[in-house]
């Protein structure tokens, strides 16, 4: 039976290209985006509408992979935004906004789908290096940093948790030509190099619990 992963934000950027490289990897890929479409066709890609900042829309998107009975071998959390990146000021619709995207839908949505990952399954959630607390000098983009400290602190959870059997590891991409932010043009990897780094390390057998830079091939400090 093939293997079957879940990737949320899959239209464009990082997310589209690690499904375009697990599809080439025999994998079945059902993904998402907020319109429900991307630009691969693919017989073994489902795409699916999923919003992760309206709780009705996280809800939907689960019923709609319970219906169809499925149990997946790996979660990627990559969806994100970060509308004040490289702002210096904290303003309160992009602290909204981002931590409406980044922590808490992801976390509900993660929440939804654990019951329905293999007992061996990987669970990866694309964070950033400009989440680590330890290593912050910064004094620019507060809601993307604070959304990727929280979602650290979540992986943190998790593998207190359930880090006993699932593989859970918090990544770092990488600086990648994405449109996250206009920037990022200048940015050092392209987005299929940042998901070949990605996935070469998720094919090992790595530590659980793991804050890994995936551009350096090193373990980020917290
Ligand atoms: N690029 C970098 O240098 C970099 C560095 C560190 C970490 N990251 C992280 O890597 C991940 C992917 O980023 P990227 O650079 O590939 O960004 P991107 O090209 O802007 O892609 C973001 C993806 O998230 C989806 N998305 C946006 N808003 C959403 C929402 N409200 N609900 C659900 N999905 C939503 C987008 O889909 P639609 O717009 O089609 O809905 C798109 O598929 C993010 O978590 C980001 O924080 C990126």
């Amino acid at each position: 039976m093939k293997k079957k992963a879940i990737i949320t934000g899959a239209s464009k950027g990082i997310g589209r290209a690690l499904a375009e490289l697990m599809l080439t990897n025999g994998f079945e890929i059902h993904g998402t985006s907020r319109n429900g479409s991307n630009s691969l066709s693919d017989e073994q890609l489902f795409m699916y509408a999923l919003d992760l900042s309206k709780e009705e829309s996280i809800r939907s998107f689960h019923n709609q992979l319970r219906t169809r009975n499925l149990i997946f071998d790996i979660v990627i959390n990559n969806a994100g935004i970060g509308p004040d990146l490289g702002t210096f000021e904290p303003k309160a619709n992009t602290l909204r906004s981002t931590l409406a995207v980044n922590v808490e839908g992801t976390i509900l949505l993660t929440e939804l789908l654990l019951p329905m990952m293999e007992s061996t399954g990987k669970l990866l959630n694309i964070s950033s290096k400009m989440g680590s607390i330890a290593s912050c000098v910064g004094t620019d983009s507060t809601a993307y940093r604070i959304s990727k400290s929280a979602l650290n602190m979540y992986s943190r959870i998790l593998t207190n948790k359930y880090g006993d059997r699932l593989q859970i590891a918090t990544i770092h991409p990488g600086w990648v030509r994405t449109e996250i932010t206009p920037d990022n043009i200048h940015a050092r990897l392209s987005p299929e190099e940042s998901a070949r780094r990605i996935w070469a390390f998720a094919m090992e057998d790595f530590q659980s619990g793991i804050y890994w830079d995936a551009e350096r091939g090193e373990e980020l400090p917290w």
